[in-house]
């Protein structure tokens, strides 16, 4: 039986990686303004629209397979000065097609979509212009994320009213000081497994012609959440000079 994704509910990022993955992005392009940018998984948008107040000239797509969090992107999208540039849509990514893009950003989302990872790193590829940019933050193959994916195949074999009230229990442990909102919204997320780490897609992704020009690990912030790697791939591994 195929894999079924778990969807989520409303997933609010927390703003200071927002800003962090902002500045990356802004520093990859050096100057270069991408006409069309996606961003896959595009939670509640705020990402989308820190990116459209920094890339005036572009237009932006936001997709994602949840519907709360679409519906919460298209509230923040109909109140900004940028929604002429920005489309969003309520799809799984490996099904939705909206042409090429100079810049494709995934913020944590890579490696929740569902399909083989070879099928992924081609949409991907395919989804870029030539001389485009992809931009994406997902877990890496590390003896913390393969323990906490251990833990989170458990918990999913055994979801219910008691493991979400156990989640909930040690992320008030763990951040005393979040809103309580904010943590109830991660209660789903704790049960989302790593279908993939960034070095196989990485490796997936070169089979396809892309290779990586920068890389970093990117801040971690919680011990419920998995390490991620921030990574720019682009086609033949040049910085781009037009797109
Ligand atoms: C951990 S959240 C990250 C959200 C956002 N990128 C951020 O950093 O705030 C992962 C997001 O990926 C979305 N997602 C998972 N599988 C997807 C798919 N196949 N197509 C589109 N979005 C997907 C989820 O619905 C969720 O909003």
């Amino acid at each position: 039986m195929k894999p079924q994704p778990i969807v989520g509910g409303i997933f609010n990022p927390d703003l200071d990686q927002v800003r962090w993955l902002g500045e990356r992005v802004l520093r990859s392009l050096a100057g270069v303004t991408p006409p069309r940018v996606l961003d896959i998984g595009c939670g509640d948008g705020t990402l989308l629209l820190h990116l459209a107040a920094m890339i005036p000239g572009a237009s932006f797509v936001g997709v994602d397979l949840s519907r709360a969090n679409i519906a919460a992107a298209t509230t923040a999208v109909a109140g900004s000065i940028h929604r002429s540039r920005i489309t969003l849509a309520c799809e799984d990514y490996l099904k939705f097609d909206a042409g090429r893009f100079g810049l494709i950003v995934a913020s944590s989302s890579l490696q929740a979509i569902t399909g083989t990872t070879e099928e992924l790193a081609a949409k991907l590829a395919g989804d870029l212009v030539p001389e485009g940019q992809l931009v994406h933050v997902t877990p890496y193959r590390c003896a913390y994320n393969s323990g906490l994916n251990v833990a989170r195949r458990l918990l999913r074999r055994w979801r219910g009213t008691a493991t979400d009230r156990m989640i909930l229990a040690a992320a008030r442990l763990l951040h005393p000081s979040y809103p309580i909102d904010r943590l109830r919204q991660r209660v789903d997320y704790m049960y989302l497994v790593i279908r993939r780490h960034e070095d196989a897609l990485r490796a997936a992704l070169e089979r396809h012609g892309l290779q990586m020009v920068a890389g970093e690990l990117a801040p971690h912030t919680s011990l419920g959440q998995p390490k991620h790697r921030f990574v720019v791939m682009t086609h033949g591994g040049q910085r781009a000079s037009t797109r």
